[in-house]
């Protein structure tokens, strides 16, 4: 993908606990996975290794000179380092801190124009008592500032180090920056004077994340009847092996839990393996597997006989490669888009019910893995993925749901 022309710095905004960090690791993973090149730039990490990570709450106060000077020259220190990678060859830096009065945001703000590279200021704002405890508790209290030190007594400084931010806060309002304002995890976003395509994007991310953590499920369909003749898309039926895998996902969600939601591809062995469930559905077009064009039926052996140099080009590049009249892993990377932000939007457990190269692509987002192992990801068949979001990534599990199917299949028949 060709996005090089589009540098900016984003630059976060809020209070400590307010979910910077979160919104700025899940900006620079969406922004990855589509191609661009974006790095997180954290102050609190450059502190930590310049000043020490046991700093008091005191150490935050804005009446604190020697607490004031060793932040300001961290967090240029930081921001010369963005600039510098910028003016290299990097895309998009993300520049995570407080940044929580009007002063240091225009300090930064000239920085960078006199680079010539915009800024995109990213507040998160949020009173909502129970999020706010949520954070200090998930994400606060494990950071290597607190470690070593006990739960009250980390929750004691850290009110405290929050209560010296708050003193000195004043809110992103300068209607002449460029800026999103996210309001209580999403439940309201303030968009003002963004520019550029890319820009555009990180809003639309924005508007739809929600800091709601549900569980997803990803499987493949159910053996196809080309799957065993190792044959390439098509839209064939389930084989008996396939419907058995159906069987077990439903055996698998008996129970399901509140909310559940089922998403399939429109092809046939997606839309039958989901059938079992006996559970409404949702059909996407975009969950259809890789197109493959003209290579669509044919097994490898085939393509690799009567189209030498189709075959040799897939070998040396999986992720670029398109097939001929079909699509490549980027193309489909660039289809779901929408599906991906529909995913951050909606807060209900789902099961998606998809192929193996578009849930290749799905998984290295949802667990910011780079793109480049999308199409060397192992997703077998028959085996169900459970993924929980948390602060910090995505825990794995993984079910093979085959000993129901393979018993099965080696009894005698009768
Ligand atoms: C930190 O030192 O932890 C962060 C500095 C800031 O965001 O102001």
């Amino acid at each position: 993908m060709q996005h090089r022309a589009e540098k900016v710095v984003l630059v976060m905004v809020g209070l400590p606990a307010r979910g910077k960090s979160f919104l700025a690791r899940k900006v620079c993973r969406y922004l990855r996975w589509l191609g661009h090149d974006a790095r997180v730039f954290n102050v609190g990490t450059y502190r930590r290794e310049r000043v020490g990570q046991h700093q008091p709450a005191s150490f935050f106060d804005p009446g604190n000179s020697s607490g004031n000077q060793a932040r300001q020259r961290v967090a240029l220190e930081a921001l010369e380092d963005a600039l510098r990678w910028l003016r290299a060859d990097g895309q998009v830096a993300i520049y995570d801190a407080t940044n929580s009065t009007r002063e240091r945001r225009r300090m930064l703000e000239e920085l960078c124009q006199r680079d010539g590279i915009p800024v995109l200021f990213i507040e998160s704002v949020c009173d909502d008592p129970a999020i706010i405890e949520n954070n200090i508790r998930e994400t606060k209290l494990m950071s290597p500032d607190y470690a070593g030190v006990g739960m009250d007594d980390a929750l004691k400084d850290f009110r405290q180090r929050i209560a010296h931010y708050a003193k000195a806060y004043e809110p992103v309002e300068d209607a002449r920056q460029s800026f999103v304002k996210v309001l209580d995890g999403g439940r309201q976003v303030v968009v003002n004077r963004v520019d550029g395509p890319l820009r555009a994007r990180v809003v639309a991310l924005l508007m739809n994340t929600r800091l709601t953590r549900r569980t997803l499920w990803l499987t493949r369909h159910g053996q196809s009847l080309y799957n065993q003749r190792g044959r390439l898309g098509g839209d064939s039926e389930l084989s008996h092996q396939g419907e058995d895998y159906g069987r077990a996902l439903a055996t698998h969600f008996a129970t399901p839990p509140e909310g559940f939601e089922v998403w399939t591809s429109t092809l046939k062995r997606s839309m039958q393996t989901g059938s079992f469930l006996g559970l409404p559905t949702t059909e996407w077009r975009v969950l259809d597997e890789i197109d493959a064009g003209a290579c669509d039926g044919m097994t490898y052996e085939e393509v690799a006989r009567r189209m030498p140099d189709v075959y040799a080009a897939r070998k040396a590049d999986k992720l670029r490669f398109r097939f001929p009249q079909g699509e490549s892993y980027l193309d489909v990377i660039r289809r779901i888009e929408p599906l991906v932000l529909e995913l951050e939007r909606q807060t209900t457990p789902t099961l998606i019910i998809g192929h193996q190269a578009v849930l290749r692509t799905l998984y290295a987002y949802l667990i910011g893995d780079p793109v480049e192992h999308c199409p060397h990801l192992a997703f077998p068949l028959h085996t169900l993925i459970e993924l929980s979001p948390n602060a910090y990534g995505c825990d794995e599990k993984r079910f093979p749901l085959t000993r129901a199917i393979e018993e099965r299949h080696s009894m005698p028949p009768g």
